[in-house]
């Protein structure tokens, strides 16, 4: 597989670097410590063409391939995991799964202003007792004929109240188990939808997350994605390409400590020279550089091969585990190298270190990639 890189795709990596940089890096440490949404580098992302890369150009995007979005999304989060996020969601969960699923109708009317970044997306599928389990769905959307009646309760939803635009899931027929689930598309503000707190949390605290609440929501019909019991399907297509954009997160977080660490290294004295020098510095610089590399070329492979049009279930799920192992690993260490200045937040590693956390646990924990993966396998 080549990995070389074309002119187009190192221009964006260039640009989302000097963007990070610019735009990003002030008051990242701030937006953490106040869990501040990061709105107007949101709004600068928007215009850049970050929020609907990989849409056509027709529906409003920017019409890029995935390496490049992978490329931007690791630059975007050795900086600001929580802006990468957003970026995360609106890209390949929630363009991805209209521009993929939905009908022209559907797309005009709510893919082309996500993917300008007008508004922003959130996919809606955890609920309190639906995580990994994702098919036990307690929320239910009743057929009356012309419209869906949604009721129920979806958890931890990034985005959540920053959004206009959700993909729901909701099981619309018990007895056909997973064939009974059905994704909508609902809008902010309908009568019976309710936004809960924003969730404190370990990391990616600029990133909003909260739970949302349906009672007896009013979904048009024509807002149903694709046929009837396609829902679960959808879901589970639309997370392979998720788990990539988590995975360049994941790489982003790793890749941005390292970096950190390996300067200080380098500059912090002690015993009379730079703890570089001191070997079990330079070994620890070594296993994260290995790892990131690694970690690189899984996200790099994922990307080719979706870009190719294959199944990326397998290379999805294999670049979000290692990726996200070894933002955790990688974070630890950092700090580590860092000393008491590591556990201060002005050093930047002790907030990597809990925003990495995350990236084992959303679009699937690490339990998770590994039964996808291993059911790969065998197929
Ligand atoms: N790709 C495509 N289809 C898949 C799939 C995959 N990776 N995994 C499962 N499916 C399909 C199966 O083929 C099957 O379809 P058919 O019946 O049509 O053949 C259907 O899904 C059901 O599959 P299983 O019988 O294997 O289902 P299961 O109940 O054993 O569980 C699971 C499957 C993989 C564990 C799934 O429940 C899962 O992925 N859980 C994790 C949920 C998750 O990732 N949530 C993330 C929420 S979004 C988020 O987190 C966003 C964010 O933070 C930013
Ligand atoms: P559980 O499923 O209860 O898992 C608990 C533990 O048991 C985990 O370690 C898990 O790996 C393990 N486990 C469960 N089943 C198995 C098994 N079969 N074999 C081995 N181990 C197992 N969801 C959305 O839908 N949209 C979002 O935008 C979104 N954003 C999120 C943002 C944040 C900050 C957080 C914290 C979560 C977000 N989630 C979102 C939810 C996230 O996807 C779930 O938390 C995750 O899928 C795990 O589900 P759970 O929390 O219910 O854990």
């Amino acid at each position: 597989m080549d990995f070389n890189l074309s002119e187009e795709q190192l221009m964006i990596q260039q640009a989302a670097r000097d963007f990070a940089v610019a735009e990003l890096l002030p008051g990242v440490i701030e937006r953490d410590e106040h869990s501040k949404f990061p709105t107007e580098q949101v709004k600068k992302m928007a215009e850049l063409g970050f929020l609907g890369m990989m849409v056509d150009p027709k529906y409003g995007g920017s019409g890029l391939d995935s390496v490049s979005y992978v490329l931007a999304m690791t630059e975007l989060s050795k900086i600001d995991a929580s802006a990468a996020v957003v970026m995360s969601v609106n890209n390949s969960l929630v363009c991805a799964g209209l521009e993929k699923y939905c009908n022209e109708e559907q797309k005009m009317k709510y893919l082309v202003p996500l993917a300008k970044g007008e508004v922003i997306g959130a996919f809606c599928l955890s609920e309190p007792e639906a995580g990994s389990d994702a098919t036990s769905q307690k929320t239910t959307a009743i057929d009356k004929g012309d419209h869906y009646l949604l009721n129920g309760t979806k958890n931890w939803i990034t985005n959540g109240g920053t959004a206009s635009t959700y993909i729901v899931i909701a099981q619309t027929d018990v007895e056909k188990g997973h064939k009974g689930i059905n994704a909508f598309i609902v809008e902010k503000g309908w009568a019976g939808f309710a936004v809960g707190p924003k969730e404190k949390k370990m990391g990616i605290r600029g990133s909003d997350t909260h739970s949302l609440m349906f009672t007896d929501v009013k979904v048009p019909k024509e807002n149903r994605i694709g046929e009837d019991g396609f829902g679960f399907n959808f879901a589970m297509a639309v997370l392979n390409g998720g788990r990539i954009g988590i995975a360049s997160q994941a790489l982003g977080i790793a890749t941005g400590a390292y970096e950190l660490a390996l300067k200080y290294a380098q500059e912090r004295v002690a015993f009379k020279k730079p703890i570089f020098q001191h070997q079990a510095i330079a070994f620890k610089l070594a296993d994260m550089a290995t790892q990131i590399m690694a970690a690189k070329m899984l996200v790099l492979k994922a990307a080719t091969e979706k870009d190719a049009g294959l199944d990326i279930s397998q290379s999805g799920a294999m670049a979000k585990l290692f990726a996200s192992e070894t933002a955790m690993n990688t974070t630890i260490e950092a700090v580590q190298i860092h000393g008491g200045n590591g556990y201060v937040s002005e050093y930047h590693v002790e907030r990597m270190m809990r925003d990495a956390k995350i990236t084992q646990i959303y679009e699937g924990t690490s339990e998770i990639q590994r039964i996808v993966i291993s059911r790969t396998l065998v197929k």
